[in-house]
């Protein structure tokens, strides 16, 4: 029973399929994703990497198939019942408002309560959202000038790392990263990096789509490779290399665990 505990993965998804009309977007997906890992998810356009994590987010609802939380069967079948899991999405537009503070992105939705109240209660609770939010960044050693400051003055860089912030802030036991360092210079990219890193390192479970061969083998533990909505390959990454994965990549390659 401990072992069998101790080896569940947070998440199963068992012959997971999603078809829009006649594209068949996923074909009979079988994924764990377990704790503390980063998992790299690859794929060429259009392989359906996007819908799978759509799928696992709750945004888009599978045609079939079954996912198992903690070892038990749930329906992820909206953003908020995804949430209330712990899974938590840093999408490419990173869904930050820009005119807005840093703090206020954090609480966006989900406000503490009586802030709407005017008033020295009011007050408070600003000073403990900002007080969280302070130590949220001050935990993953992220650097902006301020809380307070709006999220459009901040670099491209600080932006990813406010997204990534502000999704572990909620105690995430999944953070799924699509693209993070696409847009961004050397050093927010290393950046990036080692926060998915600190994340699986604080047990959290890490997905990380990217088209960067580099970023795959610098930061995953473990890759999965779509192909035409199928899974065609699944390894760890000590166990392959740059030339191997991109074979895979295009369908050329296939290997299983
Ligand atoms: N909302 C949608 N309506 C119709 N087809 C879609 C939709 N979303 C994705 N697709 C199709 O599903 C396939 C997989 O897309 P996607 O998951 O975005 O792939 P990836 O993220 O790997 O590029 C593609 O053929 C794409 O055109
Ligand atoms: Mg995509």
């Amino acid at each position: 029973m401990s072992s069998r505990l101790a080896t569940t993965p947070f998440l199963e998804l068992r012959g997971v399929s999603k078809h829009y009309g006649a594209v068949q977007a996923l074909m009979d997906v079988d994924l764990d994703i377990h704790r503390g890992q980063v998992l790299g998810l690859l794929g060429d356009n259009g392989a359906g990497k996007s819908t799978l994590i759509k799928t696992i987010a709750g945004v888009v609802v599978a045609s079939a198939g079954s996912v198992r939380c903690n070892g038990k069967e749930v329906f992820l079948s909206s953003p908020e019942i995804a949430r209330g899991f712990g899974i938590e999405t840093v999408f490419q537009d990173l869904a930050l408002i820009p005119n807005l503070s840093v703090a206020s992105n954090f609480f966006l939705g989900r406000e503490m309560t009586m802030l709407s109240r005017n008033g020295l209660l009011g007050l408070l609770q600003r000073h403990k959202m900002e007080k969280e939010v302070i130590e949220t960044l001050k935990k993953l050693d992220i650097h902006i000038p301020s809380v307070k400051v709006a999220v459009d003055e901040l670099s491209g860089g600080q932006k990813q790392a406010v997204a990534i912030a502000r999704a572990t802030h909620w105690k995430a036991n999944l953070v799924i990263m699509d693209e993070p360092t696409a847009a961004l210079s050397v050093p927010e990219q290393k950046k990036v990096l080692a926060l998915a890193r600190q994340l699986a390192s604080d047990g959290v479970a890490v997905i990380y789509i990217t088209h960067n061969i580099l970023d795959v083998v610098e930061v995953t533990d473990r890759i999965v490779v779509l192909h035409r909505g199928r899974k065609a390959a699944e390894v760890l990454t000590a166990d392959t290399n740059e030339h191997e994965i991109i074979s895979m990549i295009m369908g050329k390659t296939a290997r299983s665990p």
